[in-house]
């Protein structure tokens, strides 16, 4: 068997319905949205957008998210065909190894740590900069060296104590890792229900902020909403292209960030009553209403604050920054967006963190990654090892490296997820034209090659760091392969 060998389909679904190491069928449709929005309103909102405006785009950060909006909705048409079709647990990993063959499949499952476990790390971190905001309604703070990286060194005129100095270790977002790991180590149902409340009052203030805020914005700040082509170097000597259309393609490579987790729905299609049905319904649900608050909330955001101060004060924390500077009276809604975005950040890890011990639970039970990503909780039947290992290695990503970074190697890792997914859906189109398919993308392949166009267009703005990130990152995976994987897999 070779390395292009194809993991058969009937034995995938056969698979996902015996063995003692068997998920519970739980989620609903409806819990489904709940868990994409879940996933996907988050750090990506809240802290990569200013990121964007400030280093790439300026306010036309709204038409980089249309650009992300168009690419994820492309890919996650493509999804959904093949959730609806291959309707059990691993995401693109599973879908690749029944397509595209061995190699590809690890060559994804191994990216998608990229998307889930980093990704998870960087909303860690950005749920640390948030905590700082509500210590500060109370006139608390941490100390800089205690909640940022060794990388990061405080330029905030806030503190001037802290002035130049370095950071040491980001705790708070260790913390909050270490506390969602257990949680989740609980079990899905309870989790998903947690889940289902935090949702609500996540969109309830992104929509509160989009009305309030629309009153605040000073046109001067939208103006031009499409800056001219020039360089930005930031604090850290990093040279970013800013304005015109590499400025809105990179913003369009950070803010993707913020629809990450739309495909995390289909990493749960094992734990889905009914998966045929439901699983278009979740992921394609979940993106839609999401695109939507987005673009409007980056309007208003950018409206209410300038591109200046998304590079000065307003950096860490820019939405309460935004109220708090501009929108005066509104200081309740700040303290209302803090307490909303630290539950609503845990939702989004705990999410990441699930669809991460999942795709291993999948690669696990064939042979690809040990055994022990798949072993189950005696009681609560959560893959428990597996949960341990990632919290040691989200948690050492969380503390030590930037959020920056971090949610570009995300975006980067996710993007090139997608390309073979696009790739994916019209493969097994022409190998496998019989398969019954209960959701089929329209007009394939024109959508599965803009899907394929539109994320590399990303991937190429995200600029030439990223790229030695992700090949870096992809030449690790390639050596674990050929030194263990390749020998273990189970369809040898
Ligand atoms: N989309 C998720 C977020 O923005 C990952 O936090």
């Amino acid at each position: 068997m070779g390395l292009f060998t194809k993991k058969p389909i009937d034995s995938l679904i056969h698979d996902s319905s015996d063995g003692e190491t068997n998920l519970k069928r739980t989620l609903t449709a409806g819990n489904l949205i709940a868990l994409g929005i879940g996933a996907i309103i988050g750090a990506g909102l809240f802290v990569r957008t200013a990121a964007a405006a400030a280093n790439n785009a300026g306010p036309s950060v709204t038409i980089a998210f249309v650009v992300a909006a168009l690419g994820c909705a492309f890919a996650g048409l493509c999804y959904a065909e093949f959730a609806s079709m291959i309707p059990i647990a691993g995401s693109a990993y599973t879908y690749s190894y029944a397509t595209m063959g061995e190699l590809v499949a690890w060559i994804i499952g191994w990216d998608l740590v990229l998307e889930y476990a980093v990704g998870a790390a960087t909303v860690g971190i950005a749920w640390s900069e948030y905590l700082n905001k509500l210590l500060a309604i109370f006139n608390m703070h941490i100390p800089y060296k205690w909640c940022h990286s060794p990388f990061e060194i405080c330029t905030s005129p806030y503190f001037p104590d802290e002035f130049g100095m370095h950071g040491l270790i980001n705790l708070p977002a260790l913390f909050i890792i270490f506390m969602l790991t257990m949680l989740l180590i609980r079990g899905t149902k309870e989790s998903a229900f947690v889940n289902g409340i935090i949702v609500i009052s996540k969109v309830a203030i992104v929509i509160i902020f989009i009305i309030l805020g629309w009153n605040y914005m000073t046109p001067a700040n939208h103006t031009p909403y499409i800056p001219a082509a020039t360089t930005f170097v930031d604090n850290y000597g990093v040279a970013h292209k800013y304005g015109g259309i590499w400025g809105i393609l990179g913003a369009a490579g950070v803010v993707f960030f913020a629809f990450i987790g739309f495909d995390a729905v289909s990493t749960a299609a094992q734990e889905a009553k009914n998966p045929k049905k439901d699983m278009p319904i979740g992921i394609l649900g979940s993106l839609v209403i999401c695109t939507i608050l987005y673009i409007l909330f980056a309007h208003v955001l950018t409206g209410v604050a300038s591109v200046n101060d998304f590079r000065t004060a307003g950096k860490e924390g820019s939405v309460v920054y935004a109220i708090q500077t501009y929108m005066h009276g509104y200081g309740w809604l700040g303290n209302l967006v803090t307490v909303a975005i630290l539950f609503g950040f845990s939702s989004v890890i705990l999410v990441m963190l699930m669809g991460q011990s999942r795709v291993f639970y999948s690669m696990s039970r064939d042979g690809l990654v040990p055994k022990t990503f798949s072993n189950l909780h005696p009681k609560y039947q959560t893959p428990y090892h597996s949960n341990w290992i990632f919290l040691v290695f989200v948690g050492g990503f969380a503390a030590f490296v930037p959020g920056d970074i971090v949610g570009d190697m995300t975006s980067i890792g996710t993007l090139f997820a997608f390309i073979l997914v696009c790739a994916g859906v019209w493969i097994l189109r022409i190998t496998n034209p019989e398969l019954q398919r209960s959701f089929k993308v329209p007009m394939v392949p024109v959508v599965s090659t803009l899907g394929i166009l539109v994320c590399a267009a990303m991937i190429a703005g995200l600029g030439w760091t990223n790229w030695v990130r992700l090949g870096g990152w992809l030449v690790i995976g390639l050596v674990i392969y050929f030194a263990y994987s390749r020998k273990n897999s189970k369809l040898k």
